[in-house]
């Protein structure tokens, strides 16, 4: 009998992070009871990774910046299937994201005047990017939960969401593992919002630790029948380290390309001049991603499969105020001053632009009850995503969001639990504990990760992704012991997590098959070119509930006239410019 716990609250929000808390602070401030589940302890949520910056058009460096600028860098580097809805809310709002994040006492680097200094991240026109040194994201996830604290907003931290519960095909509740303490919760809600982040541990290099960001929140809604768009959308960040081997994927911030960093392949040569001569370095991430790759492929990379990153021509002080996070990070790992020594770099697995659809007019999902936000949605980004948008993201949204839900749950009456839907889930919990005979959780998901990188990574061809598509169909069979413990067993999770993998990459794979040309981040060797038939967001349908699912395209909706024409204006050259 395992034992267990009841929890309700008008809305649920599961995940901890940026969009999480952000959209919980707006709905207690309107005086809903609001409860958020993390998968991790209060101050530790995948947010305190973010590096470099949130982008918002103050134009403080650049008096010429605008919104519709930033809107329209965000459409030109997501390839124009961007929601041009949800790019213009984030770019319109972004300015009062910022003044709010420094109202609430995040520790912005100011200029001598007091205004908030912006630095350059690739393919944005202008200086943007607003940062605490290269550490942002810690400072507003704390500043974040420092406000949640202020009101008084309940929190369960290290519960391992499994299932999302129903009443007719309205969400109405959820199904967790309380890891720490070894029991089950059952969470009875109004509605329930998912801000479960993204998918970049489905690749084996990635910027996310091992136990986040595995596609669970995208398992939690596909059980439910929503609808996905754009799955095969994936970004490649250009720089993370390459050993040594705990430090592998490790984000090297791209505010180090922004401060003037330089990247050389083993000749010695600038090779970014071959490949975008205009925006050098600060091109997009995923031109820089596949340089990187196709440098190293052809023989001019390191033995680690890497390339130099250079920023030794800033003054150390210059460095320890601008990127300190980077400094001790190369000490710690490697005994690498920064100041003196070049950093060996490659392309991570970094952010998903694709996931669950939602109508950025209302903030809901295809599924009633269900509200989604932040990484694990679809729209903003398109198919690649501007560095510094998606903090920018999570407080915008999260905030709209909040609102939206305001509005919303006068309309929305409890619904009574399906006892048999969560005997059902805790069989199926109960199951993977009983398993005497089977492979290791832990090396099964790093089987799947490494096909996912090797066959559906920076670069792809059918080829490739017919054999990762067989082999994941393979792993879905394969027996996994995890032992019977529920408390603080990492096997399990992992058992879990692997669980939650398969739906995500078959996703992935399926419509990047679809997709029969090259366009932002999804390049394909078979079909170079960008196409404009394809110029359409691709929709994957699951079958209810959880069975299957069909694929189809949608006509990327029309970008307003006042971006529009500003998508023609040229990227400045960038390091002219200090
Ligand atoms: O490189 C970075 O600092 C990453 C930022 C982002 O992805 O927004």
């Amino acid at each position: 009998m395992m034992k267990k716990e009841a929890q309700k609250s008008d809305v649920l929000i599961i995940g901890s992070g940026g969009a999480g808390l952000r959209a919980a602070i707006e709905l207690k401030d309107n005086g809903v009871d609001v409860l958020v589940v993390g998968k991790s302890k209060k101050r530790d949520a995948h947010t305190i990774l973010a590096t470099g910056g949130i982008n918002a058009a103050l134009g403080n460096m650049d008096p010429k910046d605008s919104w519709r600028l930033h809107a329209a860098d965000t459409i030109k580097d997501g390839a124009y299937i961007n929601d041009p809805i949800a790019v213009k809310l984030l770019c319109k709002n972004a300015p009062r994201a910022i003044k709010e994040l420094a109202d609430w006492g995040v520790k912005f680097h100011r200029e001598k005047d007091g205004s908030i200094t912006q630095r350059f991240f690739g393919a944005a026109t202008y200086r943007r990017a607003c940062f605490v040194g290269d550490h942002i994201g810690k400072e507003v996830l704390n500043i974040l939960v420092d406000q949640a604290k202020k009101r008084k907003i309940r929190f369960k931290g290290e519960v391992y969401i499994f299932s999302l519960l129903h009443h007719k095909g309205k969400v109405n509740g959820a199904v967790g593992l309380d890891f720490r303490h070894g029991r089950v919760i059952v969470f009875h809600a109004k509605i329930v919002v998912l801000a479960t982040g993204g998918h970049s541990r489905l690749f084996e290099r990635s910027s996310s630790r091992f136990w986040e960001n595995n596609g669970d929140g995208i398992q939690l809604a596909y059980d439910v029948g929503a609808n996905f768009m754009d799955m095969e959308m994936f970004q490649f960040h250009p720089t993370g380290m390459v050993w040594p081997s705990e430090a592998v994927g490790t984000l090297v911030t791209e505010a180090v390309r922004g401060e003037g960093g330089i990247l050389t392949n083993t000749k010695g040569e600038r090779f970014m001049k071959k490949y975008d001569p205009k925006r050098m370095e600060l091109s997009t991430r995923d031109i820089v991603s596949r340089a990187i790759y196709t440098e190293v492929e052809e023989g001019r990379g390191t033995k680690l499969g890497g390339v130099w990153l250079d920023i030794t021509h800033r003054p150390k002080s210059y460095i320890l105020k601008r990127l300190p996070k980077m400094y001790k990070q190369f000490m710690h790992y490697l005994n690498v001053d920064i100041s003196k020594q070049k950093m060996e770099v490659a392309p991570v697995a970094h952010y998903s632009m694709g996931g669950i659809f939602v109508d950025h007019t209302t903030g809901k999902t295809s599924v009633k009850n269900l509200f989604a936000i932040g990484e694990v949605t679809s729209g903003m980004h398109g198919g690649n995503r501007l560095g510094g948008n998606s903090l920018a993201e999570t407080m915008v949204f999260g905030r709209l969001t909040g609102q939206r839900i305001v509005k919303e749950l006068g309309r929305v009456r409890w619904l009574p639990l399906d006892e048999k839907l969560i005997k059902e889930k805790e069989e199926d919990l109960n199951s993977m504990l009983k398993a005497k005979k089977g492979k290791d959780p832990i090396k099964v998901k790093k089987e799947i990760q490494n096909i996912m990188w090797k066959d559906v990574g920076v670069v792809r061809n059918a080829r490739g992704m017919k054999k990762a598509l067989k082999a994941i169909t393979k792993y879905r069979k394969v027996k996994l012991k995890s032992g019977n413990r529920l408390k603080n067993n990492q096997k399990l999770i992992a058992a879990l997590d692997v669980k939650n993998m398969f739906n995500s990459c078959e996703m992935i794979v399926k419509c990047a098959r679809l997709r029969k040309e090259s366009r932002a981040a999804h390049y394909r060797t078979d079909y170079k070119k960008t196409s404009e038939r394809w110029k359409k967001n691709i929709i994957c349908i699951p079958n209810k509930y959880g069975k299957g699912f069909k694929i189809t395209t949608w006509k990327v909706p029309e970008v307003p006239k006042e971006i529009k024409k500003l998508l023609k204006v040229k990227a400045v050259k960038v390091h002219l410019l200090e």
